[in-house]
Order: C-alpha cells, then sequence, then structure tokens
C-alpha cells in the first residue's frame, strides 16, 4: 500500500511554529509517499454530539466531517501537528479526536479495523523549556493509538512563542530530519507489559 500522510493542523493560528516544524520533517518524507494537508481552523468541525448510545451515527456525505472522515480513512500515517495548549492538544484537535469516537460506531465504516496498524504520530511547539510539561499531550496521543491498535511514531517537540521561533530550536529541527523514518512500534497502555 502506498504510504500516505494526512498532516492534521490544530494551531488556532496560520503559519505557527507548529505547521513549520511539521512542513521540516514532512520534507524529508521520500518521493512517492502522498501527503494531504488539512488546516482545523479552516476547516471547522461542528461541536461533537455523542450519540453513542442513542440513535446511530451516520455517514457524513459531505462538509468538513465528510472531508476530515475520508481524508482518515485514505491515511496509512495520521500526523497531529498540535500545539501545545494548557499542556495538552488543542481544542481543535480534541474535537477532531472526539468525532472519531462517534466513526468507531458509525454502521459500515470499520473505522476500527481499517486504522489498526496504521501510524499515529504528534508534532507540537511550546513556549517551555522543559518537554516534560508537554507529557499530557504525548500520553494523549500514545494512549488513542494504542486504544484503536495502531502503530504510535512519537512526538516531535519544538520550542517557541510567537511564529517563526521554532526555527531557532536547531536541536528540533535536526530531529525533523529524521523523525518519519523511525520505527514506529504497536502502542501499548502504559499498564501493559512487553
Ligand atoms: C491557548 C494557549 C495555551 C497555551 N498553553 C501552553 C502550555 O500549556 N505550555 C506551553 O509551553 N506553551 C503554551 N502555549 C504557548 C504555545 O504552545 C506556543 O506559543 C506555540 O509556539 C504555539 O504554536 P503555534 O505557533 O503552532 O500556534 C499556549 C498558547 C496558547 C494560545
Amino acid at each position: 500500500m502506498t504510504r500516505r500522510f494526512l498532516f492534521v493542523l490544530g494551531s488556532s493560528r496560520s503559519d505557527g511554529n507548529t505547521e513549520l516544524l511539521a512542513r521540516r520533517a514532512a520534507e524529508q518524507l521520500p518521493e512517492g509517499v502522498e501527503q494531504q494537508w488539512i488546516d482545523l481552523a479552516a476547516h471547522r468541525l461542528p461541536d461533537f454530539e455523542d450519540l453513542r448510545h442513542d440513535s446511530d451515527h451516520v455517514r457524513p456525505a459531505q462538509g468538513n466531517v465528510a472531508l476530515l472522515l475520508d481524508a482518515t480513512l485514505a491515511a496509512t500515517d495520521v500526523v497531529i501537528a498540535s500545539p501545545l495548549y494548557w499542556y495538552s492538544v488543542s481544542a481543535h484537535v480534541k474535537r477532531y479526536l472526539d468525532y472519531w469516537s462517534g466513526w468507531l460506531r458509525t454502521p459500515g465504516l470499520d473505522f476500527k479495523a481499517t486504522m489498526a496498524g496504521r501510524t499515529l504520530w504528534g508534532v507540537t511547539a511550546l513556549a517551555h523549556d522543559e518537554q516534560e510539561v508537554a507529557d499530557p499531550l504525548v500520553g494523549t496521543l500514545s494512549n488513542s493509538a494504542a486504544y484503536m491498535g495502531m502503530r504510535f511514531g512519537g512526538v516531535l517537540l519544538g520550542n517557541g512563542s510567537k511564529p517563526g521561533d521554532v526555527l531557532r530550536d536547531t536541536e528540533a529541527l535536526a530531529q525533523a530530519k529524521t523523525f518519519f523514518a523511525r520505527e514506529a512500534p504497536l502502542a501499548r497502555f502504559p499498564y501493559e507489559t512487553e
């Protein structure tokens, strides 16, 4: 299967540090790997409604939900490019992930079986110097991948506050060069042992 990367941009501003870092990493993808970029701020999702135990979700036929669903189903690799907001993913990204819960219950999609074995990656920019403050974001993505039976490639972290700052984070730029070449093992919950 040809690899196809979906980059889900979750910042509330355009051309921010997260996107800059994600684009640096994406530049290294081999030719022939397809890339699709979707900016959630430009493709707004309505508030997620939890219908799981009520009526069935139906497959959206049009609009941003359909765009994101189709792009997600078509991706071998989903890259969540979210700035660190309050130590976790941005609200745009959180809402996109909430939709996954609906898609898990949408008849005819086989969302879990389709996504199992595919790879989830993260890219984030944060203002804090100590990267461990991003552990909740890393945990959100890693646990979500484990729940979905997906592989997890880890999170590329870069430092910056105002747009462009991350281009001075030489360590992050160096890591971007090889980030997508990493092994991405099947994700495991923290309580699972080898
Ligand atoms: C709503 C909001 C919450 C933020 N929360 C954090 C945080 O918890 N930790 C941190 O280090 N930086 C935080 N920041 C700073 C951003 O992570 C930082 O400016 C980052 O470069 C933004 O990424 P972007 O340029 O891709 O939008 C926050 C910024 C905003 C607007």
